[in-house]
């Protein structure tokens, strides 16, 4: 199965691709660890992203299609992949869908994730993360055992530059713009299946795998 997790910046695309990819079998691939990652290498694609990044503005269309049909097109990929956080605009889902098309493969669903903005904005100020293992915590929702440090590696917890107020207002104002038009865009392909993600993590999962069964 190829499954594109589409939603508010803060919906909890993170936390359910780990999720769902295990109880799938499929490829995770987040278009923003990827981005953070070739930002740690200090590569010449993470030097490009950084300002974008920061500014909670989109990173140009034409990087990140590159980007995402590489990391589509390796081997562990093959039998499957969920996208997180790709495609996030028009050009990006069309771009997307011709060159999947020019290998035989395609999008078989999109499961939406509605959350309103208000929930995000204190979902996205409360996160941490650890910088080793990537596991996502929420100062109020999932605390760590020990403040600031995570349970699985013991590691001192993150928090990201994004998720400031003013940079969160700015990814929002992104999302609704230029994000929000996919959904009608699924929609018209058949493709998409909507799920709450008001509820608890738990609550979450079981309605995505849920709908990607139906
Ligand atoms: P990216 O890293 O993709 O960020 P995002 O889409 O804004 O999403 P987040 O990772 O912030 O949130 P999430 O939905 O994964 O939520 P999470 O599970 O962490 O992108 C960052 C930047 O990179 C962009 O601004 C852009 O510049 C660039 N970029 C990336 N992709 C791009 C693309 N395709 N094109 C162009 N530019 C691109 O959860 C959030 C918090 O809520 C956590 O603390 C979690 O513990 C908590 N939580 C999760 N679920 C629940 C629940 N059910 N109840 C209560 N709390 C919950």
């Amino acid at each position: 199965m190829n499954l594109v997790l589409l939603g508010p910046p803060g919906a909890g695309k993170g936390t359910q691709a780990v999720r769902i990819s295990k109880a799938f079998g499929l490829v995770h691939l987040s278009s923003g660890d990827i981005l953070r990652a070739e930002r740690k290498a200090k590569t010449e694609l993470g030097a490009k992203a950084q300002d974008y990044m920061d500014r909670g503005v989109l990173v140009p269309d034409d990087l990140i299609l590159s980007m995402m049909m590489d990391h589509i097109g390796r081997p562990e990929a093959a039998n499957g992949f969920l996208l997180d956080g790709f495609p996030r605009t028009l050009a990006q889902a069309e771009g997307l869908d011709a060159r999947l098309a020019e290998k035989d493969r395609k999008i078989e669903t999109v499961i939406n994730i509605e959350v309103d903005d208000a929930a995000v904005t204190r979902r996205l100020t409360g996160r941490s993360t650890c910088p080793k293992c990537g596991r996502i915590y929420h100062e109020e929702f999932s605390p760590p055992v020990k403040a600031g440090i995570c349970d699985d590696c013991g590691e001192a917890l993150t928090r990201r530059k994004d998720d400031s107020l003013e940079v969160v207002g700015q990814r929002l104002k992104t999302y609704h713009e230029e994000t929000k038009p996919l959904i009608a865009y699924y929609q018209n392909g058949g493709l998409l299946k909507r799920v709450s993600g008001e509820g608890s993590v738990d609550d979450v999962t079981a309605a995505i795998q849920e709908a990607c069964r139906r």
